[in-house]
């Protein structure tokens, strides 16, 4: 069996603190975990936390609530969750509940109740709290519950009862702390990055003329489920041939032809962090030319933005890099035709190269945190060590375009890796997804 690190308690226990720190005086926080989703009639979706929630408790139940409080210096209760209460009913048709002895004991929190006691235990909580803070993002319906609490807590304002009178978005917060990794988080990136490389080299090696894309997609979730990665962290997109050129195709249901490329996009979740990986290679094991051309041109473009990657670097400055780079290769080939001054100041790739270059990567495949430099253009963040990223250039000629040479359409190609920023430079977390033509055409030789 393959045992993988998880999380320490202690680090959720330091990330509460440090959100804490960041609260204004005399507030409460109040994050609500995810809620189970309906798939049809009483069949549910697997669940899936709230990923704020998650990263502030590593407690996997739905329907829980965190409060976090900011009261006076003495006051010593600072988090506390309600849970689901033990039921050995639901327990023995539907799984294991923490209950809330354990949650204090297991998960450190100073104290837990039922969820049935929210009334009795967390109006007090709020009440005299200048502020609280919430995630306006998500969930209307919890923002609604907030809100009512509110009401219920000034009706009784006769009293001499204060309600909060100030609502703060806390996502900011949060977002800027996932956006900076630690070192344990780290250790799991790489682990699911290693996991979900294997599950690339598996689809390779199991990819035949002949075959249906839904088949590979069923190696890849094999893969990531045998080493622990139990769920993918998002649909796979398994797609041969000019469905490479729908970037979000997860229909898996066509045939894979001889001749054609196949484009895979998947990446496993490990408790709870994402990989995202890309990989385009031959359904038949060997690059015809104009697919190694495009493909080679795509890969080298990838090398250079990453080979870039290091502290104080942008986004901005890598599409720019790349960017010159594929529009002056595609004018090479004639896929881009006029004057080249006027193609490159035009970025004119974008053409083919249809989406952004990369996003952040954590929790979520499409992670939190700003990409923006205060005040200014697009992009204009500087990476400092600890932020992952992902670099996936691509080019994309579908069948339709009729503007190019016969031979380049129905070529679609992807190559994404997952990037760290550290100290000096950076780290590919992508270490064992074959990706130059010579390993990929090894590889599926076998
Ligand atoms: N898998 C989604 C993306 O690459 O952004
Ligand atoms: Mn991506
Ligand atoms: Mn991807």
């Amino acid at each position: 069996m393959i045992k993988h690190t998880l999380l320490p308690v202690a680090e959720f226990y330091q990330r509460r603190n440090d959100f804490i720190a960041q609260m204004p005086e005399n507030s409460i926080a109040l994050i609500s975990a995810g809620k189970e989703v309906t798939r049809s009639n009483d069949t549910e979706y697997p669940f899936c936390q709230s990923k704020h929630f998650y990263y502030l408790t590593g407690f996997n139940e739905p329907d829980a609530i965190l409060a976090l409080i900011k009261g006076d210096k003495s006051a010593s209760v600072r988090s506390v969750l309600f849970s689901r209460e033990k039921d050995s009913l639901q327990e023995v048709w539907h799984g294991r509940r923490v209950g809330q002895k354990q949650a204090i004991e297991v998960y450190k929190f100073d104290n837990c109740f039922s969820l049935a006691e929210v009334n009795e235990q967390l109006l007090p909580l709020i009440t005299g709290k200048t502020a609280v803070l919430i995630c306006q993002h998500e969930q209307n319906e919890f923002q609604q519950q907030v809100l009512n609490w509110l009401a219920e807590i000034r009706k009784a304002a006769r009293t001499g009862v204060k309600a909060p009178t100030t609502l703060i978005d806390c996502s900011g917060i949060l977002n800027e702390m996932r956006l900076h990794k630690s070192n344990a988080e780290l250790d799991i990136m790489r682990q699911v990055n290693i996991i979900s490389g294997a599950a690339h080299q598996r689809a390779m090696q199991q990819t035949k003329t002949g075959k249906f894309e839904y088949q590979i997609e069923a190696e890849l979730l094999h893969e990531f489920a045998t080493n622990g990665a139990r769920y993918p962290a998002y649909s796979s997109i398994v797609a041969g041939g000019d469905n490479a050129n729908i970037l979000h195709y997860t229909d898996n249901d066509e045939v894979l032809n001889n001749g054609d490329l196949l484009l895979i996009d998947a990446g496993g979740e490990l408790a709870g962090y994402a990989a995202d990986i890309t990989r385009t290679f031959p359904v038949n094991g060997k690059f015809s030319p104009e697919q190694s051309t495009i493909y080679q041109l795509v890969l080298d473009s990838q090398n250079l933005a990453i080979a870039a990657i290091k502290p104080g670097q942008t986004l901005a400055e890598l599409n720019r890099i790349v960017c010159n780079f594929l529009t002056e290769g595609l004018y090479d080939l004639g896929i881009l035709k006029g004057n080249l001054t006027v193609l490159l100041a035009q970025r004119a790739c974008k053409k083919y190269f249809i989406h952004g270059l990369g996003h952040w990567l954590g929790l979520d495949v499409h992670d939190v945190g700003d990409y923006h430099a205060s005040s200014k253009r697009e992009q204009l963040r500087a990476f400092v060590a600890g932020m992952v990223m992902t670099i996936e250039p691509g080019i994309y000629i579908p069948n339709s375009d009729k503007s190019v040479d016969e031979k380049w359409r129905g070529i679609g190609v992807r190559i994404e890796d997952n990037i760290l920023v550290t100290a000096t430079g950076f780290e590919n977390l992508t270490v064992n997804a074959p990706k130059t033509i010579a390993d990929i055409e090894a590889v599926m030789a076998h």
